[in-house]
This record gives structure tokens, C-alpha cells and sequence, in this order.
């Protein structure tokens, strides 16, 4: 069966099905049928080279990290602040603030708190990604994307682990998973087609990833979380290229009404993400009221000119964009995606970047190989 013949069937039915079973378990229900195949044959090149590459690349989280680097957690959030901190200090100096009390111990504090809760929902996320991966693996149908996903598990199972370990050796508790990426994840384990855990994953989520995890190394001079995210960010880039290699060809088999469906996921997915800025979990620690702060905050960042996602959004939406049009999902059904991101003000990252090509630029573990062995 050619794939382009592969049947696609309905959406997941309403309600999906997930039990808390107790704090540390949830039982998911996956909708997707697992398909075993017998065609061994090598003959989707791009995805052969991506999975030789994927071996070559696999790094090992005990050795090739420094873990006994002592991380300083104050310095680690004074040294750059990120601007929701910057935004922060500037809601204490506003009349009547609840935080107008905050000196800088607090401001400290909470930076510690606002960079625990960056890692945290990275660590979920990456669990997610484990998941996901694990579930393509399973439910793709050719042999190159089945090898490829299995590689992609290894390295998700890695990224959650450091992330987890650095929280824990490092930072302290983490928090929960936040509502909207807890969402967006359990839908894609849930979805009855195979293709929507690809996009959601490895098209929306991970372009997402690395442009958070671009964002974070930016700021940071902590020798250990900057070579732990140049390294995560290295599996990243080929796991985005993997998502834009696989469906750009199975893709281009669908019908209108099929694409549709796509193009729908792609608007929703991009709206939800760009309301994820919130963070009550934090103020809530922090002994805050969120319905108190909230509108300091926003006060703050005006009279600053300051955006606590600016940054992170054009890197999300300089990977986002590109990559959906080399799916061809941006021109099916008369340009409908292309005319709801124009009117969202997102054309314009059409052509900002190229991660189906570049991860090769991305690949810190093999640059930093090929410098031990030149030294
Ligand atoms: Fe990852
Ligand atoms: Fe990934």
C-alpha cells in the first residue's frame, strides 16, 4: 500500500479519556491504530541520512555533562534578567502595587521561582515529546520513520532527564505541568491520526522548543545549562526536520477537505500558544494573588515598552512559518491558513528560517567532538 493510500480516520470522539489515577499517574487513552510493516526496503533517503545522523549525534547525559558545575541559583536569574522579571521590578515602583514592598531579596526569589517553572514545563514537555515519539514510532507506517522515531525517543528520554536533574541537583521543586501545554500534548497522544502527532509535535511543539530554549541560552552564562540546551537544541533541530521530511510527502497525497483539517489544527494550535504567557502557578507560590497582580504587570510592561514573549514569539514564528509552507499547508484550499497568519500578522517570518535543512548547523555535539579532537 503506497502511504499516500493510507487511510485517514475521524478525529478523536468527545470526551477524550484520561484518569488521574492518583498525584504521580495519568492513564491516556491513544486512539491511534499501531502498524507493523514488512517493507524493510531503504528508499526515503532524506530520512536514512537524518537517522544516521541521529546515531552519530546521540550523547550521553552522565559523562558528556559536568553535573558537579555548582550552580549559583541567585546569580543564575541577576546576572540577565529575563524581561518578565524586568516587568516584575517595574510593577513594585507602580502606586498601590500588591508587591510595592518587593526589595531585591524578593525580586531574586522570584526570578528563581519564574526560571523553575521555565524548566519545569520544559521537563513535561520533553516527557510529552518522549511520548509522542514513542506513539509515531508505533503508529507511522514506514520502516525510515519508524527507525528515525525510535531515535527521537532516546533523545527525548534524555532531554526530560536533564531537565529533571537540573531541577532537582540544582534548582528545586518543580512545578506542574501548565494547563495549556498539558492540553495540547494529551490531545496529540489521544488523536486518532497518526500525521497530527507528527505536526503537533514535531512541527508546532518543537519549534516552540527551540525557540524557549534559543531564548534561555541567550541569557544564561551557566557553563552547565548552556551546554545541556546547546546540546538538547542539536536533537531538536533534527527532530523538526524530521517532522517537515515526512509530512511534505504524505501531504501532498491528501485532498482539500483532508488539508483543511490541517490547516484548522495549525490555527487553533498556533492562538493557544500565544495565550500560554501566564503564570499563575508562580504567583501563587510566591504568596501573590494572580486577580491583584495582573493588572500591575500589564501597567508595567506598557509604560516599559517591554513584552514578556516578544523575543520567544519571533523565534517560535520565524521556525512556525517557514516550515509549514515547505508542507504545503499554507496554499491549500485558496491560501485559507496563509489568509488567517496574514491577518494574525505572521506572514511575514514566511521565509525567516530553515530548520529542515540547517540542523546540521545546530549540531553543538558534533562541533565540540570535532574541537576535542583538533585541540
Ligand atoms: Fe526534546
Ligand atoms: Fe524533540
Amino acid at each position: 500500500m503506497a502511504i499516500t493510500d493510507h487511510p485517514i480516520s475521524e478525529p478523536v470522539p468527545e470526551p477524550p479519556s484520561r484518569v488521574e489515577m492518583d498525584e504521580s499517574i495519568r492513564l491516556i487513552h491513544d486512539n491511534a491504530q499501531r502498524i507493523m510493516t514488512w517493507d524493510y526496503t531503504r528508499d526515503r533517503e532524506a530520512l536514512v541520512k537524518l537517522y544516521n545522523k541521529a546515531m552519530a549525534s546521540q550523547w550521553n547525559s552522565v559523562t558528556e555533562l559536568d553535573w558537579a558545575t555548582d550552580v549559583d541559583p541567585e546569580k543564575l536569574v541577576t546576572t540577565n534578567p529575563s524581561p518578565v522579571q524586568q516587568i516584575v521590578a517595574a510593577a513594585v515602583q507602580l502606586p498601590g502595587s500588591p508587591i510595592a514592598s518587593w526589595g531585591d531579596k524578593e525580586l531574586t526569589d522570584a526570578g528563581i521561582e519564574f526560571m523553575k517553572a521555565s524548566l519545569s514545563q520544559f521537563m513535561h514537555g520533553e516527557q510529552g515529546a518522549m511520548l509522542t515519539a514513542a506513539k509515531i514510532t508505533e503508529t507511522v507506517p514506514w520502516i525510515d520513520a519508524k527507525y528515525y522515531a525510535s531515535t527521537q525517543t532516546m533523545d527525548e528520554a534524555r532531554h526530560t532527564e536533564v531537565f529533571a536533574k537540573y531541577l532537582h541537583e540544582k534548582l528545586g521543586e518543580a512545578y506542574p505541568m501548565n494547563p495549556f501545554l498539558d492540553a495540547q500534548i494529551m490531545a496529540l497522544l489521544e488523536d486518532s491520526r497518526w500525521d497530527i502527532a507528527y505536526l503537533g509535535m514535531q512541527i508546532i511543539i518543537e519549534s516552540l522548543a527551540l525557540a524557549a530554549f534559543g531564548d534561555m541560552l541567550r541569557r544564561t552564562d551557566e557553563p552547565l545549562l548552556q551546554k545541556l540546551l546547546r546540546y538538547v537544541m542539536a536533537d531538536e533541530a533534527r527532530h523538526v526536520a524530521f517532522g517537515i521530511i515526512s509530512l511534505a510527502e504524505f501531504y501532498e497525497g491528501l485532498t482539500e477537505p483532508e488539508l483543511k483539517e490541517r490547516q484548522e489544527f495549525m490555527i487553533d494550535n498556533t492562538l493557544r500558544s500565544r495565550s500560554r504567557a501566564t503564570t499563575p502557578e508562580v504567583w501563587e507560590r510566591l504568596g501573590v494573588s494572580v486577580d491583584e497582580i495582573v493588572p500591575f504587570l500589564h501597567e508595567a510592561a506598557a509604560q516599559r515598552g517591554l513584552s514578556p514573549q516578544a523575543q520567544f514569539q519571533r523565534g517560535f514564528f520565524a521556525k512556525l512559518v517557514p516550515n509549514t509552507r515547505k508542507l504545503g499547508l499554507l496554499d491549500a484550499n485558496d491560501g485559507y491558513l496563509r489568509r488567517a497568519w496574514e491577518d494574525a500578522g505572521l506572514m511575514e517570518y514566511e521565509f525567516a528560517d530553515d530548520t529542515a535543512a540547517d540542523y546540521e548547523s545546530y549540531d553543538a555535539v558534533a562541533q565540540d567532538r570535532a574541537a576535542a579532537v583538533a585541540s
